[in-house]
């Protein structure tokens, strides 16, 4: 395929989704679906199932790595995960999300992050949390340095623990200000889109008009230009207590354990394998390894 067939996304089914597609689809109010993966598998199926655009979420530290949460996830990881998943995707925009304390610190740290997920990667573009006067400076260094930028107001759940937990935001009149303001200044700033994360409907409505740029809600009601979920949230695929935004559209777990359940009982009843699962040998070859086995010399060898 020719440099420009496939800068149009052509050979594909549809298009490749780009920062302006996303901006034409909130101006045209075609809804932008948004999921996050950190794998290959998990890749391959949001791809197919024709998903707008792809997080590789820092939540991979707690739906695939296993930490309490995620804020212990490194950036090695997190590019781990994100090189893997865009070898398993054509079409969505892929977004790598900044992990904790790997942009925090000044503008050169947030850019060569960046550059890092950009470059080797393959990202389209990435997503910072928070809309203080510090995430608004690295956004717009980012911006500058010329890759796209995700903002994320609301539940930022990276600081958290300075804000009592992991629990909705802007319930008061000057909080939910607060998520407004933020959400214009990463607009003024440069931000091609922004997460609202479990924030009153509500509160939401009323922001919205004021938001230039897609807004895609988690947990933020229905007035978001988009939705995005956690894979292993949507797919039932973890344990444990979920959050009220969460709706899970098929159940995974069970029938995983279950595989696994069937597989270990068969090997320990020794019905698994079975003759069609084995290779094959030509008798003649059976013969003679049978002979080399057990011929005259076969005590010296
Ligand atoms: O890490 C993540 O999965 C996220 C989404 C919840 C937006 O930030």
């Amino acid at each position: 395929m020719s440099y420009a067939a496939a800068a149009e996304g052509q050979g594909n089914d549809r298009a490749r989704v780009t920062v302006p597609t996303l901006a034409e689809m909130k101006r045209t109010g075609e809804a932008i679906v948004m999921v996050t993966a950190y794998d290959h598998p998990s890749a391959r199926i949001v791809e197919e199932a024709g998903v707008d655009v792809v997080l590789v979420g820092d939540s991979g530290a707690m739906t695939v790595l296993g930490y309490p949460s995620t804020v212990e996830v490194g950036l090695e990881e997190m590019l781990m995960m994100a090189k893997a998943v865009r070898r398993g995707l054509s079409r969505p925009l892929l977004v790598g999300d900044l992990p904790f304390g790997s942009y925090e610190v000044s503008n050169e740290q947030a850019v060569s992050t960046a550059i890092r997920f950009i470059k080797e990667a393959g990202c389209d573009a990435v997503k910072l949390e928070g809309g203080g006067p510090n995430s608004q400076r690295r956004a717009e260094a980012m911006i500058n340095a010329g890759i796209p930028v995700m903002g994320h107001v609301g539940l930022t759940p990276q600081t958290a623990a300075a804000r009592g937990g992991l629990r909705a935001q802007g319930r008061t009149a000057e909080a939910a200000e607060r998520i407004g303001r933020e959400a214009q200044a990463l607009t003024a700033v440069g931000c091609f889109a922004l997460i609202f994360e479990a924030i009153p409907a509500a509160v939401t409505a009323i922001l919205m008009p004021m938001i230039e740029i897609p807004v895609i809600g988690i947990g933020a009601g229905g007035a978001t230009d988009g939705q995005v979920l956690v894979f292993h949230d949507l797919l039932g695929l973890g344990e444990g207590p979920r959050a009220r935004f969460v709706k899970q559209y098929a159940d995974l777990h069970s029938p995983m354990v279950d595989g696994v359940g069937s597989f270990a009982r068969e090997v320990r009843e020794r019905g698994y394998p079975q003759h069609h699962h084995e290779y094959g040998i030509a008798p003649t070859e059976l013969t003679a390894l049978q002979q080399r086995l057990n011929g005259p010399d076969a005590a010296d060898r």
